[in-house]
């Protein structure tokens, strides 16, 4: 039995899908997930190889300048992006698989002279569709990401009515154009262009704390542009490994919906959108008051059980190797030190975990907001490391507030809590938070790695 070219290449493909699948499943636990990346990386670079061993391919050097080309722009950002702005990067990454996804799609119908497939004329639709609305909804997300001025939330009455009219004409669209080949171009080019609008129909007016929900969906729907076109090229591989995004990126917007307490629906369909909290800073921070690290060692040294609460104040400050040195100074005076972690908190999904872990510090440690929350009332003290929106009580109590009805770690409940930041500004929500002014909160303003390590210095000198 001999194996040719295209056996080879299906082979090559099988095992790509098999690599992606059991890297995906590694990516599931911290402890694998490091080789599940790097299985995925693997599977992509077989993948790649095999297909540049198409017979089909018009120009493998083209392919290969576009590889050099990619290639640098994508090692040049990796280098030089600051882990902060990751989201961004990620935001900006689906956008751009979604202008592939459309691309290809548009080349395959200008590259062949007739198409008359339905099947084939229904992916390239869904190619231009939802790749589409993949690109200028993460454009927009990569804008609120990067808090640039001028993307604001933008909500008006009507919204839904006007996102169901514009989704209609695009289905209508998508018929003419899988009923017309002789016309599709036409057709697929004007509903990648009214998509467009769509696209920043949807995102802009999710505000306030909403984001990573919308991130994860944008992801899903890269992947499900991605396996649209895989139908429209015939290539199983693309079909797969697009679905797993979809897929996995539909799951993670589940679990954020759930840990916002979000309707799915609501995020599907555009109709989230942010209030606006009455709270001004004045009435918050009337009574706020300032402590210095020496007096948080004090109350440290007489504390059993301490909570750390991280957030992305942490990133900025990169305070996870000074948090892991008070941790181990701690623990060694017998206190008993969890990390309460919210599963937004910071700008990525797993943000925190991420960084905890870089510093060592054991996985056992770090627990789940509702089990922190039920035993709160057991905390001598609470300590918020550059964390605002996951602790704001407003979420509680404030049904106007954009982050309503979202979880919160319920830190204000805990006997002590100290707030470490620099100052008394919002944090993404753009809200004021009235645990600074608590009676039982103190705030050690200034740069979160700074004023730990200060904590950590103070402990050993007392
Ligand atoms: P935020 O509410 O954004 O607050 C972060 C705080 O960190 C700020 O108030 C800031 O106050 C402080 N900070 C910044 N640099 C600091 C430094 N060097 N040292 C000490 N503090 C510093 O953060 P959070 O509580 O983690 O909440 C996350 C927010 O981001 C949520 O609203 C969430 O919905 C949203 N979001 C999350 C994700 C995901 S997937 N996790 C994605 C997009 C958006 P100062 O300036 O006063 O220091």
């Amino acid at each position: 039995m001999s194996i040719d070219r295209a056996d080879l290449i299906d082979l090559s493909y099988l095992l790509a899908a098999i690599l992606f699948i059991v890297g995906l499943k590694g990516l599931t636990r911290p402890r694998t997930a490091v080789r599940g990346n790097q299985l995925g990386a693997l599977a992509m670079l077989i993948a790649v190889v095999a297909t540049m061993l198409h017979e089909d391919i018009v120009s493998l050097a083209g392919m290969i300048f576009g590889i050099a080309i990619g290639s640098a722009i994508g090692v040049a950002l990796a280098l030089r992006i600051a882990m902060t702005a990751m989201p961004q990067l990620v935001a900006l990454f689906n956008g751009l698989g979604g202008a592939a996804s459309v691309l290809v799609a548009g080349g395959y119908l200008a590259g062949i002279s007739s198409v008359t497939d339905a099947s084939v004329l229904t992916a390239t639709a869904a190619s231009g569709l939802i790749g589409s609305i993949t690109l200028s909804g993460s454009l927009v997300a990569f804008g609120k990401l990067q808090e640039l001025k001028f993307v604001k939330d933008v909500s008006f009455t009507g919204q839904q009515f006007i996102n169901l009219g514009v989704t209609v004409v695009l289905l209508s669209l998508g018929y003419l154009l899988v009923t017309q080949p002789a016309s599709a171009q036409l057709w697929f080019w004007l509903m990648s262009l009214i998509a467009l609008g769509l696209g920043v129909l949807l995102v802009i007016s999710i505000g306030g704390a909403d984001m990573p929900v919308v991130i994860a969906l944008l992801n899903s729907y890269s992947g499900l542009a991605a396996s649209a076109t895989g139908f429209v090229l015939n290539n199983n591989l693309l079909i797969i490994a697009g679905a797993l995004v979809g897929a996995s990126g539909l799951i993670l917007t589940r679990i954020m919906c759930d840990a916002m307490n979000r309707s799915l629906w609501a995020v599907l369909f555009g109709t989230m959108q942010g209030g606006n909290s009455s709270l001004s800073d004045d009435e918050a921070y009337a009574t706020v008051r300032s402590t210095s690290a020496d007096e948080v060692a004090m109350m440290l040294e007489i504390a059993q059980n301490v909570l750390i609460v991280p957030g992305y104040g942490m990133a900025v400050a990169q305070a996870q190797h000074a948090v892991r040195d008070l941790t181990n100074l701690l623990l060694a005076r017998d206190v008993a030190v969890e990390f309460g972690i919210h599963p937004v908190a910071g700008r990525m999904p797993g943000h925190m975990n991420v960084l905890l872990a870089e510093a060592d510090i054991a996985y056992e440690r770090l627990k789940e907001m509702d089990d922190v929350n039920s035993t709160m009332d057991q905390i001598d003290v609470a300590i918020v490391l550059g964390a605002n929106d996951v602790v704001n009580p407003l979420a509680r109590t404030d049904p106007d507030s954009p982050i309503a009805g979202m979880p919160i770690i319920d830190v204000d409940k805990a006997r002590t809590v100290i707030v470490i930041k620099r100052s008394l500004s919002a944090g993404f929500a753009g809200i004021a938070n009235p645990l600074f002014g608590a009676d039982n909160a103190l705030m050690l303003f200034g740069d979160g790695k700074a004023a730990v390590v200060e904590i950590s210095n103070a402990l050993q000198e007392g």
